[in-house]
């Protein structure tokens, strides 16, 4: 029950011309009861000076109380409207209060006209009660109404009205807000029919918790989100939540776009203020996770609501995605209910979004909780690949579309002919059954109401269009124009848009437009108040009213957009990059689009790897497709290449790195951008060495990057970090000579700069003196190296500890308690950033120190070398302490009797190692392999491992290795097999120990 009424009525009456009044008034009351209508309520009389309007009577209508709202909200809006007009022409105020009741009502036919139902008894009092005591221009509802309404209209505090004549005070709450990101008011839908089966082996599957996710997968309308609405709205059966999002068609470019719909479902975070959506996160995360973390900040982020002037989350990206990713999990956990998280139409995901949500399904299974996800049959993808359960929409049987088609015709004798016409065509889409019955309703070829339409014309006059399609551009073509314009520039936004943003591209743009569309089932209205929202009802309404406009308008639109996008949010402008450039790019506005793709990449590359990727993968597509002659062309092309080139090492496993490689390399060759050439060689480098373990084709380059850094135009910190990429490929390849030539050129251009690359420099330049025997000179840059890196920062303190500890594997320096104290810092430090590539490092570095120094906890060090090894094969870093890690643990392996299993492991990790031309531990690999293979003693080990320390021994020469030759000549001790061949063994041992100045000792496999 509504009641409102004009403020101060008698004032007015007395200002105004008779004549005038009555024009407002009816201005006033039209308005208000198209919009009655418009919500399904009816008009129940006007009062002279304010009206009364049912909902849920004649009809019943479910949600009759939320429309009640709605309708309050949209008719104080209405009124300020008409108010702002009022005020101009007779300066005065106009005003309506509103007030709301629900209750049982007697409603009878008394008299005739508009007035022709009529509701009487306790509620309708009530509902005046509330419209007397609300604040003008407001609404406020009772008790029984705000109960209704709970959770899904924002209501403001408690408020107490006097009543005449009582002395009692009832209370009241004021309608604020109706913002859920959902539909809210029901569709007028059908029974679903024809997929019992489907439905009830979802529900059985989610209610046995055991999957982590479920794919749904069918054609476009056959039914996938008709099913998932079916489930979600029965989620309650088995005890579960439903948090349902989409992806867009036009955002799969965007990165981190379908996570963050989610993420915000998830949340409830609609358009609240930033600081009460905060808050309201907060509230749905555990107690440990405060305001302050970086956790919820990292959250923050992705939802678009962080405070404005904090500094962004110091830690690495590892940890940023690592941390979200618990994050998510906590919080699903600590929802008061398993929760069924339904992401639809992933054919459409971005990268980044699939990526994170993958990961965090990966953790669903120890929640109960499941991710349900919809797609079409062309998509692939980890979401596919991983999910536990898939459910395959088949069309539906003839004899169930029938049925379907008949629901919404009715079956009139008059139809005859027509179903079968219609269910024949629709070949089991349910959605091309829908459409075609609008389409004959549109054309008048049917007339009556859904569920009674009798045939009007010519059965065999009557046309059926063969694809769904067809169906759709001819009811899309019948619209009168304005409300067409307003769905083909709706389509340019997506499948979900505002009525503000609509107007920004086409300013004369009504209400009432969109009010056509939802009559006509084109769109849904989703958001009511402040701001209405509305959506496609199905993608392919968008698809269509997009393909079938004018290129040239549509572009137009893009452009528009575009700015309306900067305009409607400058707070947001960063936040939107990609989005932007999505537009301008399908506005063909080619050179702007690849510029805000870069920016987008710019400002993620701290946040988010892959979604950083995803921008500049977009910008160099945007480039591929510009003409040769383009201005400016090969920059724009080099550009984003030379950055995945760059960041490849991060990630890691980029099948198309060796062509970006390749292709940058063309294009600079072309343009003379030494720079973007270098970035991309010193990138492509780093990847080999670091997550292929290949330093033999990473050194390849070396010469080639050292030549270009003279004559590149950068500031001195880079050009050492380009050469330090070339200084540890010949650290790894063990090519001394040249490394200590880049040592010298990277001292020179560093001066006294000290940065990451100038701490490694100095500690790789201090690890190649100390094996080529230049011991103290090396130990004494060794130890700069390992302050200047602890100064520094995480990752290189971790990285320079782990050399320094890998010198006690190769006998070179004896493990000691300050250095393994060093290498807990690191770790520790480490683990706080939360970087893979530190924490691999130093897990390796305290692991291999405890397994040899006295005293230290050898199952510790295990466990540790373990999660290096776990670390490194998961995310293909560090690859080169693969090796050393392996051979420590074989030693351990075979120490608890499982031989075989520790020579077989040996094998293959040499067997790599030989060929990548890693060779850098092999000094550490083949002793251990050696002792192996002497400790069981077949013949063909013996042999095996001759033949092996003669390798060692040429290779040692041949590379001049000190170290090497250190190694081979423990190797000999273990194999000699005489007393005296022992002795004459280990005396060129201790000779050879001299020379190198090894002052440790290589790990024995039995201690004596
Ligand atoms: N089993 C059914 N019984 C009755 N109507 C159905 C059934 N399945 C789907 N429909 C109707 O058909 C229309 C299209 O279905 P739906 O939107 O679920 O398709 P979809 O598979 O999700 O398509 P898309 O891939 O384009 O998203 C909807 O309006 C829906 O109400
Ligand atoms: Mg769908």
């Amino acid at each position: 029950m509504l009641f409102g009424d004009v403020v101060g009525s008698m004032k007015l009456a007395a200002t105004l011309d008779p004549e005038r009044l009555q024009e407002i008034m009816h201005a006033l009351f039209n308005k208000s009861a198209a919009i009655v209508q418009r919500y399904g309520g009816t008009v129940d009389k006007f009062t002279g000076d304010g009206l009364m309007a049912l909902f849920g009577a004649p009809v019943a209508l479910e949600d009759h109380a939320l429309r009640a709202c709605i309708a309050g909200l949209e008719i104080q809006e209405a009124t300020a409207e008409l108010a702002d007009e009022v005020r101009r022409r007779d300066g005065i105020e106009l005003k309506m209060r509103v007030g709301l009741n629900s209750g049982e009502v007697i409603a009878g036919e008394i008299g005739r006209g508009p007035g022709r139902y009529t509701a009487v008894g306790h509620p309708v009092g009530m509902a005046q009660r509330m419209e007397s005591g609300a604040r003008p221009g407001a609404v406020l509802c009772a008790e029984s109404t705000a109960r209704l309404v709970d959770g899904i209209v924002e209501l403001g505090p408690a408020q107490y009205i006097d009543v005449k004549g009582q002395s009692e005070q009832v209370r009241g709450h004021e309608v604020v807000a109706i913002a859920l990101d959902q539909a809210i008011v029901g569709r007028d839908e059908g029974p679903m029919l024809g997929r019992a089966a489907e439905l009830e082996k979802l529900l059985e599957v989610f209610a046995s918790g055991d999957a982590a996710i479920v794919g749904v997968v069918g054609e476009p309308g056959v039914g996938k989100s008709r099913l998932i609405r079916e489930v979600a709205s029965r989620a309650a059966e088995v005890d579960a939540d439903a948090v349902i999002a989409r992806c867009d068609a036009h955002t799969t470019n965007v990165p981190l776009w379908a996570l963050t719909r989610l993420l915000r479902a998830m949340f409830a975070v609609g358009r609240q203020e930033p600081s009460a959506a905060r808050a309201q996160v907060i509230d749905r995360l555990p107690a440990s996770i405060g305001m302050e973390s970086d956790e919820a900040n990292i959250l923050f982020e992705l939802l678009g609501i962080s405070e404005s002037d904090t500094t962004r989350v110091e830690l690495s990206l590892d940890a940023r995605r690592r941390r979200l990713i618990d994050t998510l999990t906590a919080a699903t956990q600590f929802r008061p209910l398993p929760t069924l998280f339904i992401l639809e139409d992933v054919h459409w995901i971005d990268a980044a979004s699939e990526a994170t949500l993958a990961e965090f399904a990966a953790n669903l299974s120890a929640t109960r909780s499941t991710l349900l996800v919809s797609y079409r049959p062309e998509y692939r993808g980890p979401l596919r690949e991983h999910r536990d359960v898939s459910i395959t929409l088949a069309p539906l049987p003839d004899r169930v579309t029938a049925e379907i088609t008949t629901g919404l015709t009715g079956n009139d004798a008059s139809l005859s002919g027509i179903v079968e016409l219609i269910a024949g065509s629709a070949a089991g889409n349910p959605f091309f059954v829908e459409e075609m019955v609008r389409d004959l309703v549109d054309r008048g070829v049917l007339v009556g109401s859904r569920g009674g339409y009798r045939r009007e014309s010519d059965i065999d006059k009557i046309a059926v269009p063969t694809t769904v399609q067809t169906v759709l551009a001819a009811r899309i073509d019948r619209l009168p124009p304005q409300a067409k314009s307003a769905l083909n520039a709706a389509s340019v936004i997506g499948s979900t848009f505002d009525l503000d943003v609509v107007r920004a591209l086409l300013p004369n743009t009504d209400r009432a437009d969109l009010a056509d569309l939802v009559s006509v089932e084109l769109v849904d209205q989703i958001e009511f108040l402040p701001r209405p929202r509305y959506c496609f009802r199905h993608p392919l309404v968008r698809k269509v009213a997009y393909e079938t406009q004018l290129t040239a308008t549509r572009a137009t639109t893009h452009r528009r957009l575009a700015d309306a996008i900067q305009e409607v949010n400058p707070a947001a402008i960063e936040d939107n990059a990609a989005l932007i450039g999505t537009h301008l790019e399908a506005a063909g506005d080619f050179e702007a689009a690849h510029s805000w793709h870069m920016r987008a990449a710019k400002r993620l590359e701290t946040r988010d790897m892959v979604a950083a990727r995803t921008s500049w993968e977009r910008a160099r597509r945007i480039a591929d497709r510009l003409s040769e002659d383009y201005p400016g062309v090969l920059a724009m092309r080099a550009a984003p290449r030379a950055m995945l080139a760059w960041t490849d090492w991060l990630v890691g496993a980029d099948p198309d790195a060796d062509t970006c490689h390749q292709e940058l390399r063309a294009l600079t060759a072309q343009s003379g951008d030494v720079l973007s050439l270098a970035m991309g060689i010193a990138g492509r480098m780093t990847a080999l060495c670091t997550n292929y373990g290949k330093p033999g084709e990473a050194v390849a380059s070396a010469a080639d990057l050292t030549n270009m850094v003279d004559d590149i135009d950068a500031d001195a910190m880079l050009k050492v970090d380009l050469l330090f990429t070339v200084m540890w490929a010949q650290f790894l390849v063990c090519d001394y000579a040249a490394l200590f030539q880049t040592a010298e050129r990277i001292r020179a251009i560093a001066g006294t700069g000290v940065n990451s690359s100038v701490a490694r420099a100095t500690a790789v330049c201090g690890v190649s003196r100390i094996v080529t025997g230049d011991t103290e000179h090396g130990q004494r840059e060794l130890r700069l190296g390992i302050e200047q890196a602890r100064q520094t920062d995480a990752v290189t303190f971790a990285a320079v500890m782990s050399l320094k500890c890998a010198l006690a594997p190769v006998g070179l320096e004896p493990p000691d308690a300050a250095t393994l104290a060093d290498a807990r810092e690191a770790l520790r430090r480490a683990e706080a950033v939360g970087d893979n590539f530190a924490t691999a490092c130093a897990l390796w570095a305290c692991g291999s120190m405890l397994l040899r120094l006295d005293g230290g906890s050898t199952d510790t060090g295990v466990e540790y070398l373990k999660s290096a090894r776990d670390i490194i094969t998961k995310h293909r870093t560090v690859v080169v302490a693969l090796a050393p890690i392996e051979a420590d643990l074989a030693i351990l392996t075979a120490r608890l009797g499982d031989r075989d299993d520790a020579i077989e492991t040996m094998r293959t990790v040499i067997g790599r190692q030989l060929t990548n031309f890693d060779v850098t531990f092999m000094g550490v690999t083949i002793p251990v392999l050696i002792q192996l293979l002497v400790d069981r003693g077949r013949p063909d080990d013996l042999a095996e491992a001759t033949v092996m320390v003669q390798g060692m021994e040429t290779q040692a020469a041949q590379l001049n290795l000190r170290a090497m030759t250190f190694c081979a000549a423990f190797c000999k001790t273990v194999i000699a097999e005489t007393d005296s061949a022992k002795s004459a063994a280990m005396s060129e041992y201790r000779e050879a120990a001299e020379r190198v100045g090894a002052r440790g000792d290589i790990l024995l496999l039995r201690p004596v």
